[in-house]
């Protein structure tokens, strides 16, 4: 057949993957254009909307720079990335569960000793962070490593801080012998995600808040286990409902326990109200 109308055109694009040679690909993109092509059929997507959608994501890939993916933030905010991670990392097995990884991370932060204040200078109400790192099965890891960042107490990250060009709130803490970690940072609280690009456009358009919920992300390795970048979520924080990227996990949720000023559990001699919060890690071995 050399002519198609809107209903054969599915079937006669799928046909010319007959000579695609990866079976795992042909899979993809056959699933792809029939998804697609059933998108615009429901719809009846017009040529202006067709239009207007090829222009946003010509914006999209215009605002990628080596600083910014807005791409993976339109993967984000309708929640690709989340199911992507979800079901690459099913919950059912014992393990902490994953979340989004976000475009903040920074490779290489400093290994700090077990202990070290993450965010000096800072701002933010201070928190002690501490737990463990075991293994499914329960045994606790030595040398487990958390890779640990988070935005300041008003929610902006070292890198979106105009000026800053140290690396702040971040470091990598390594697990003792019994598998403990322990550090001090900050508590975090909801921030918006970038909404200065064609991503924020779409998200007003739709009628959406930008915002996620308080939370420190970590990336938790350790040898012969599979690695898991997650977070912890504030308890009480504002969008824990609503994440903005649809990250929020409830067995990531931990409890911030304020207490007033007077020895932190290190001793130091806290000025300001302070927050203790604990949480153990478990990691699956590697298939
Ligand atoms: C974040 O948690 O830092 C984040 C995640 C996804 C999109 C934007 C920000
Ligand atoms: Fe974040």
């Amino acid at each position: 057949m050399r002519e198609f109308d809107d209903k054969s055109i599915t079937g006669a694009v799928i046909e010319r993957l007959s000579e695609c040679n990866d079976p795992r690909f042909r899979q993809v993109m056959a699933s792809l254009v029939t998804h697609l092509h059933d998108f615009v059929r429901e719809v009846k997507l017009t040529e202006s909307e067709w239009i207007a959608a090829i222009q946003f994501l010509t914006a999209v890939g215009k605002t990628c720079t080596d600083k910014r993916q807005e791409l993976i933030l339109l993967s984000d905010t309708l929640g690709v990335s989340v199911l992507v991670i979800t079901l690459n990392h099913p919950a059912d097995a014992g393990s902490v569960e994953s979340t989004v990884m976000g475009p903040f991370y920074w490779e290489n932060a400093p290994e700090r000793s077990l202990g070290s204040n993450l965010a000096e200078g800072v701002k933010g109400e201070p928190a002690f962070y501490s737990g463990r790192v075991l293994s499914v099965d329960g045994r606790p890891l030595e040398n487990a490593v958390l890779d640990i960042w988070s935005g300041d107490g008003e929610g902006n990250y070292d890198m979106q801080i105009p000026g800053e060009v140290a690396m702040k709130a971040r470091g990598r803490i390594r697990t003792d012998s019994a598998g403990r970690y322990w550090f001090r940072s900050i508590k975090p609280t909801f921030y918006p995600v970038p909404t200065d690009g064609p991503v924020g456009v779409m998200l007003r358009k739709m009628g959406r808040h930008p915002y996620r919920p308080g939370h420190i992300h970590m990336i938790v390795c350790a040898a012969g286990y599979s690695p898991v970048t997650t977070h912890l979520f504030v308890a009480d924080s504002q969008y824990l409902d609503s994440d903005a990227v649809f990250g929020m996990k409830e067995s990531l949720v931990a409890q911030f326990e304020r207490h007033p000023p007077g020895a932190g559990p290190n001793g130091e001699q806290m000025e300001m109200p302070f927050y203790t919060v604990s949480y153990d890690f478990r990691l699956r071995p590697v298939p």
